[in-house]
């Protein structure tokens, strides 16, 4: 019998005695592609953070190629031909593309000027293998997720590895990047190297993997081939006794919950054009009820505007109003006092703050409403958090626990808590629910849903388009700068919105990582 690239046997970790892992088998055949999918806080990237050399377990073997390792860093790992896009970005971002590639590989005497010139064939070779020789020469922190991501992976291609490991890596990429990362990993899949990739968006896996590892709870729970159903993959990873909540798996349109259109709409905003440059002269209106999403490509200023929108960037010209008053919301605190909710998917650059308890997370927008002193407001706090983080579905051993002790997944639906703590009249989201499980996806658009019911108006960026054409009224679709289209409900497809952000004008087709400049 040949040996697998990497053999995981009984893998056992707890965290302040609350078990993670318990027991985990995991044979990855060399050259296999396998998905790993499971609920937010399953497991996952604790089990490939010790396979990662990242963490070290309590109990279990570990084998490469066949032979027991003891990993005891993710640098180890790397010399052992075991590669991770991590969740978390792992680079230095103070160094060049060229020389976080070749990080750790030279004598420690020669090091550092060596390592300035970035003089390695192989490095330059791993980089043009995704494409990105072009930015050798960049600081890391000058670039995108996206970049960073294929950096990791020439950091592994450069040394020959065997596994490569993907922890949610479409999470918060373009739809654009994202298909770009998949022809990365087509290469690397026709180089003879393993794959183990997790998501939580379910129609990737059949692109990407051949079979699917799932886990519940801290244990594998079953194998299934890509091919399967997405309603019997959310099954099993749900388990049976939760399957009856669950049973509509995301994929029914919302309601529309417009009830007025002729009515004052509740955000108007009139010519605004941003003091950056990234948006001119657009007009917007969203009405009570109304999911809008703004679509586009990377640069195309739609972002850009949705966060001036929550007070994140600053105007140049024109004029907003919210429920028919002048606004001007410059911060993002004062957006909030003002009824504009914001909720950013990218967990680690906004809105975490690691000291906090996931009470005083979801709390922390809400505290000027609540009782202000003693006993009350403690208690209130409480109830507020317990039932927030409930209708959220955050999965957390205790709300008393850090923030940043939750599963990538646990914080961002502790994040929407906090949005919806404000009950905010207008909800500004971007990528809500990146690196949300289909259940809390679930919960979370119903929870958006009746926030419209009560005339909420909401303001959608996401580079899921699925989740734009299943949750949105219209898209308004920007191209450098405008609005040059509209799709209204009926339009919204996933298809229809990629083809809008691309078919705007000359040199549009691009297929290529578009890099930053
Ligand atoms: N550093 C930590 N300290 C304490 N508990 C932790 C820590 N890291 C993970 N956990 C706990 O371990 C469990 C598994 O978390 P893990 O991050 O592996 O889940 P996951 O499957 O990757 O979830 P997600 O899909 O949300 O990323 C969770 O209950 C989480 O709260
Ligand atoms: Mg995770």
């Amino acid at each position: 019998m040949s040996s697998a690239a990497v053999e995981a046997r009984g893998i056992a970790k707890a965290f302040s005695g609350v078990a993670a892992l318990r027991g985990v088998d995991l044979v990855l055949a060399e050259g296999e592609a396998r998905g790993l999918i499971g609920e937010n806080g399953a497991g996952k990237s604790t089990l490939i953070n010790v396979i990662s050399g990242a963490l070290r377990p309590d109990a279990g073997t570990l084998r490469i190629g066949g032979e027991a390792v003891t990993l005891r860093s993710p640098q180890a790992a790397l010399e052992e031909g075991i590669g991770t896009v991590h969740q978390q970005n792992w680079l230095v971002p103070t160094l060049t593309a060229i020389q976080n590639v070749e990080l750790g590989r030279e004598p420690v005497t020669r090091g550092l000027h060596l390592l300035a010139r970035g003089s390695m064939p192989q490095s330059r070779a791993a980089l043009e293998f995704v494409g990105l020789l072009q930015a050798a020469h960049r600081e890391v922190a000058s670039l995108s997720l996206a970049e960073r991501q294929l950096i990791a992976i020439a950091r592994a291609y450069a040394r020959g590895s065997r596994v490569m490991i993907f922890d949610e890596p479409t999470a918060a990429l373009s739809p654009v990047e994202t298909h770009y990362l998949f022809e990365v990993i087509e290469r690397l899949r026709a180089a003879g190297t393993a794959l183990l990739y997790v998501t939580h968006r379910l129609d990737e896996l059949a692109h990407v993997v051949d079979r699917v590892t799932v886990m519940r709870a801290g244990e594998v729970v079953g194998e299934l081939p890509s091919s399967a159903h997405e309603r019997e993959l959310v099954e099993r990873m749900a388990g049976s006794e939760r399957v009856e909540h669950e049973i509509e798996v995301v994929g029914e349109r919302r309601r529309s919950t417009v009830r007025d259109r002729a009515a004052e709409p509740v955000l108007r905003g009139s010519r605004l054009s941003d003091a950056d440059g990234a948006f001119h002269d657009v007009d917007l209106e969203v009405h009570a009820g109304e999911v809008v999403a703004l679509v586009g490509l990377p640069d195309s200023g739609a972002v850009a505007l949705a966060r001036t929108l929550a007070g994140a960037g600053r105007l140049r010209d024109g004029e907003l109003r919210l429920n028919g008053a002048a606004l001007s919301a410059r911060t993002p605190a004062r957006a909030v006092r003002a009824g504009i909710g914001y909720l950013a998917g990218d967990r680690k650059l906004r809105g975490v703050l690691p000291n906090f308890s996931v009470r005083d997370t979801v709390t922390l927008s809400a505290l000027p409403t609540l009782s202000p002193t003693g006993f009350l407001r403690r208690r209130g706090e409480r109830r507020m958090a317990r039932e927030l983080s409930g209708r959220c579905e955050v999965r957390a051993a205790s709300l008393s626990m850090p923030i940043t002790a939750l599963s990538g997944g646990n914080q961002q639906k502790a994040l929407f808590a906090r949005t919806l703590a404000t009950s905010p009249r207008v909800i500004i989201c971007e990528d809500p629910t990146a690196g949300v499980d289909p259940g809390g996806r679930e919960a979370l658009y119903g929870l958006l849903a009746g926030a419209c019911e009560h005339g909420a108006a909401v303001v959608l960026c996401s580079s899921d388009l699925r989740e734009v054409s299943l949750i949105s009224d219209r898209a308004v679709v920007f191209w450098r700068g405008r609005i040059v289209s509209e799709l209204g409900r009926d339009q919204l497809s996933v298809s229809a919105l990629m083809e809008a952000q691309f078919n705007q004008g000359p040199g549009s087709a691009r297929t290529a990582m578009p890099t930053a400049s």
